[in-house]
């Protein structure tokens, strides 16, 4: 096994990384640290890092060898694409055939930000990162920490930074739990948004979102002047649109139940309940009951539902996880614990 040095940095025998963990400004990252983690990607190697919506587990785009890397550190299906990361659009054509107009209008208006665009791909781009698809997703993510990353490192393909099937992280602490010592960490606090990007193919209209996020489907079709469908499920026998929908996705590993009211809730039972603020007075006089905030509103609830659903691992009860309504980032959040729920399901079977 190879030993990791990081710059004279000590350390451990046959492949950990010594200091694991690099803390570094969210806001004004030190050049320095991302000097050193560039040079960890550049040497083929991953590197977890903070973008807007949950840390990615990047390597080099171009890079055969560290993207190999990333598939067999999460367990992920070979089929399954991942994201490439820029930090200015001049990086785009190097990796796709063309742009629709409609598309760089969003482009515009989102970009940096949480929207991952799929277009068709130029052989520069390699069969593994893209999952042997003709097409890739693009995505420019709004954190200092990963834009700088990315300039100095070039386009970075990253999936978010748990093994495959988890919750997906939004601290540090979430992706040192799924990897160890096996991955160095830029740590800079938890993330703002805490749901992955919208995925959104925009090489035909009307434009298929294929994985809901904080840029909403009204948003997209107000600012690309495009009529935009949500493809949600998919049916047996059906093909997949998106190599991901057929994955089992967020599972913690305690059994998931949604609820809207509290009267849903059992009443002689110990369990955890993941609810916004306002429930939390009712809740908490019920001595059976462990209670996890999800803060005031939905936008709150999206940025903290995976570290809720991590801390509610810790307890090991039966979770019941309220439903937000059906709008906005509502939506993104009900499909991940919809999928957190069904996974937890077929665990238990
Ligand atoms: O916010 C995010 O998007 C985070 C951060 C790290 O940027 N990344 C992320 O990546 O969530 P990942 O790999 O966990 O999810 C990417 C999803 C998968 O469901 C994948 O199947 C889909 O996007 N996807 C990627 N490329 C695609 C393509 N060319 N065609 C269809 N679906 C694609
Ligand atoms: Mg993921």
């Amino acid at each position: 096994m190879e030993v990791r040095v990081l710059s004279g940095a000590p350390l451990k025998e046959s492949g950990v990384w010594v200091p694991v963990i690099i803390k570094v400004d969210p806001l004004k990252p030190e050049q320095s640290l991302i000097r050193k983690a560039c040079q960890v990607l550049l040497d083929g190697f991953v590197v977890a890092f903070p973008t807007e919506t949950v840390y990615g587990l990047g390597a080099v785009a171009t890079c055969e060898e560290g993207v190999k890397e990333i598939f067999q550190l999460k367990g992920r299906p070979a089929d399954n694409p991942l994201i490439v990361h820029i930090c200015d659009l001049k990086q785009l054509e190097d990796l796709v055939t063309e742009v629709p107009e409609k598309a760089r209008k969003v482009m515009e208006v989102f970009w940096p930000g949480p929207l991952s665009v799929i277009l068709q791909a130029k052989d520069n781009v390699p069969l593994i990162t893209r999952g042997g698809l003709e097409s890739v997703a693009i995505r420019m993510p709004a954190h200092p920490v990963a834009l700088s990353l990315i300039e100095c490192a070039g386009p970075i393909a990253a999936p978010s930074a748990n093994k495959s099937g988890r919750p997906s992280p939004t601290t540090a602490e979430h992706v040192y739990q799924d990897f160890g010592e096996q991955v160095l960490i830029l740590d800079a606090g938890p993330t703002l948004v805490g749901l992955e990007s919208t995925v959104v193919d925009v090489r035909k209209e009307p434009w298929k979102i294929y994985r809901p996020g904080a840029v909403t489907r009204e948003m997209l079709e107000a600012h690309g002047h495009v009529a935009v469908e949500f493809v949600g499920k998919i049916e047996e026998g059906d093909s997949v649109p998106s190599p991901g929908m057929k994955y089992r996705h967020y599972a913690p590993n305690v059994p998931v139940v949604l609820f809207r009211e509290i009267s849903e809730l059992p009443v002689n039972q110990d369990i955890t309940v993941i609810a916004l603020d306002h429930l939390g007075p009712s809740l908490q006089q019920r001595n059976n009951i462990t209670f996890i905030s999800l803060g005031p509103d939905q936008r709150s609830a999206a940025a903290r539902i995976y570290m809720a659903l991590h801390e509610a691992e810790r307890y090991g009860r039966s979770t019941y996880v309220q439903l937000m309504d059906e709008e906005g980032i509502g939506i993104a959040y009900n499909e991940r614990v919809r999928k957190a729920a069904g996974a937890s399901r077929k665990l238990a079977r």
